[in-house]
């Protein structure tokens, strides 16, 4: 038994870009669980005028999800989060208790504008942590600042962020600059976690290419370290500083 966990998928039907239906929630929730995920925390996009879905809202989107999957085979165990954009609104959200933390409420997705880091991000983060909430952040190596140096990346990371890389990125589902951060930041150590960030069925050839390029880029313990340790923790709030 493999034990992976992952952190980043989006599999509730019809709340954002992932899955539409309840037929390919299944069939991607099988496919992670054949690749060795037993835990998927599913987090769907809340992101002010694209997705403006609320907490509540997931949660009973989410709550209707699990009532079609009562006692179907092959199925990870699941669990609710969000991939927060981070704006003015969601952050405000977040650091007033009305975001979508992981299960066990010790940590948040995060994800950042592509193009440029909000100004006084790291400030941000560090209120979160005060108020006991650890961001962890959705793909480093996919945001444009990161791609030729992680120097930007080290304020947030002082700030007490989380990087969870993008299995896919490994293999090019993103371009050729996502994919060389990636194999920079693992290189240097940065990540803390790796995840699917699966949207639909189709993606789960990369994710398993994915999974095959990061064993043979940090061997298997490492990589277990990020598909099973760096997750555990974040659910279970246990990070050492
Ligand atoms: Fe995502």
């Amino acid at each position: 038994m493999k034990g992976f966990i992952d952190l980043h998928c989006h599999v509730v039907p019809a709340v954002d870009d992932g899955v539409k239906t309840v037929e390919e929630s299944v069939e991607l929730c099988r496919g992670l669980r054949e690749l060795g995920f037993t835990k998927v925390v599913t987090t769907p996009h809340i992101r002010t005028v694209m997705f403006p879905n609320t907490a509540d809202g997931l949660r009973a989107a989410f709550e209707r999800l699990m009532h079609e999957l009562h006692e179907l085979p092959g199925l990870p165990e699941l669990g609710l989060g969000a991939e927060h954009y981070v704006d003015d609104v969601v952050l405000g959200w977040l650091a007033q208790g009305d975001g979508l933390e992981y299960p066990g409420g010790h940590c948040a997705l995060v994800e950042l504008p592509p193009r440029r880091f909000p100004l006084g991000l790291a400030q941000r983060f560090f209120q979160l942590r005060v108020r006991g909430l650890r961001p962890v952040l959705a793909h480093p190596e996919r945001y444009a600042p990161l791609f030729k140096s992680t120097d930007a990346l080290d304020p947030l990371l002082d700030a007490g962020a989380l990087p969870l890389l993008d299995l896919m990125s490994l293999v090019g589902r993103y371009g050729r600059r996502p994919r060389r951060a990636a194999e920079r930041m693992l290189e240097q150590g940065v990540y803390y976690g790796a995840a699917s960030d699966a949207h639909r069925p189709k993606d789960l050839s990369k994710v398993a290419e994915g999974i095959e390029r990061l064993e043979q880029l940090v061997g298997p313990e490492e990589a277990r370290e990020l598909l099973h340790d760096g997750p555990r923790n974040i659910l279970a709030g246990s990070i050492d500083d």
